[in-house]
């Protein structure tokens, strides 16, 4: 688990808030409660969770919810550094891709994304999740 921006013990301490977070979890359609914690290069740390909607394709995972909250919160300058994501469901999570997508706005790309793998944790920089991230460079 070596990584340059966080050390093995932060990114474990950011997987427990996203434990945590996940317990506020609204999740009464899929039952899948999910929690994310940002670490951000300003020091603070931002969680979320998913928040479900009956119209199915109007919920927001933790992970963008996290975001929203962390530019709500601190403003458009927010970097972030390191990512942990946790389920309460024993079960895989890598983030889904219109969250790598979104978090690639705002993340440095070294930063490490820890999150459930089918055995245990897995630790990728969000540049290997995703390597190519749309971006708009007009000519
Ligand atoms: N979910 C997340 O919170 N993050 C992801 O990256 C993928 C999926 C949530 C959305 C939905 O509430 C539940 O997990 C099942 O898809």
């Amino acid at each position: 688990m070596n990584n340059d921006c966080a050390g093995e013990a932060e990114l474990l301490s950011l997987l427990d808030l996203a434990r945590q977070a996940a317990q506020n979890a609204y999740a009464p359609y899929s039952g899948f409660r999910v929690g994310a914690a940002l670490k951000l290069t300003n020091g603070e740390i931002v969680t979320g969770t998913n928040v479900e909607n009956v119209s199915y394709g109007l919920t927001i995972c933790a992970e963008r919810s996290a975001l929203v909250k962390a530019v709500s919160q601190f403003g458009p300058e927010i970097r972030i550094e390191a990512v942990a994501i946790a389920n309460l469901n024993s079960a895989a999570s890598p983030p889904c891709g219109a969250c790598r997508q979104v978090l690639s706005e705002f993340i440095l790309p070294e930063a490490p994304v820890i999150f459930p793998a089918v055995q245990g944790e897995r630790v990728m920089a969000i540049k290997e999740l995703l390597p190519l991230a749309f971006e708009m460079k007009l000519k």
